[in-house]
């Protein structure tokens, strides 16, 4: 934990040196690697209660699957940001992501305590994800993504190769 808790540290230094206005800081970390020696979800959890206690924003779950378990332990399948979400209780709001691509999905999530959800593909595919069901225009939502599209939603050249050729990465249609 002392890497991480040292450049914290120097976050922390640096906004209060530079910032003008209110500037956030939170921290993102993936809670657990599938090798072994590897990041365990103990290790995350002991590392979500120090970070619970740094006077930080937000924390932020990198996932795939909000709802996934253990890469480890097929008999754990407690999502790992409502493990992380337990451990930290009230004193840090947490942020969960991964593979929520409808409304009803997104809600679902809310109701498992996590207060704060990402969207990451689906907000290339719809940039105007949020601002469609604000307006009630949920069936406006676009879920797919053409060959032809890159223009139109200003993907650039690199990450639109990634998405063409990354099988099963993003939902292209023919
Ligand atoms: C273009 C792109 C870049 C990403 N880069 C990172 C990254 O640098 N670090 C990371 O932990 N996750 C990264 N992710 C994963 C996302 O943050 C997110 O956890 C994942 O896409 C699952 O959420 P989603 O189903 O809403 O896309 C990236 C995802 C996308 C689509």
């Amino acid at each position: 934990m002392t890497f991480p808790l040292a450049v914290i540290d120097a976050v922390k230094a640096t906004v209060k040196t530079h910032a003008s206005r209110p500037f956030i800081v939170g921290y993102r970390f993936s809670p657990e690697e599938v090798e072994n020696p590897g990041i365990s979800i103990e290790d995350s959890l002991l590392f979500a209660d120090g970070l619970a206690k740094q006077g930080l924003d937000y924390l932020h779950v990198s996932s795939n699957q909000f709802w996934g378990g253990s890469l480890r332990d097929a008999s754990d399948r407690t999502s790992r940001a409502v493990r992380i979400q337990e451990v930290v209780g009230q004193r840090i709001p947490v942020v969960g992501v991964g593979s929520l691509h409808t409304p009803d999905e997104v809600l679902n999530a809310f109701n498992s305590g996590v207060p704060l959800l990402a969207l990451g593909r689906e907000l290339v595919v719809e940039p105007q994800w949020v601002s469609k069901l604000q307006a009630d225009e949920i069936s406006q939502i676009r879920t797919t993504l053409r060959e032809t599209d890159q223009e139109a939603l200003e993907i650039p050249d690199g990450l639109w190769q990634m998405i063409l050729h990354i099988p099963g990465w993003f939902p292209v249609v023919k």
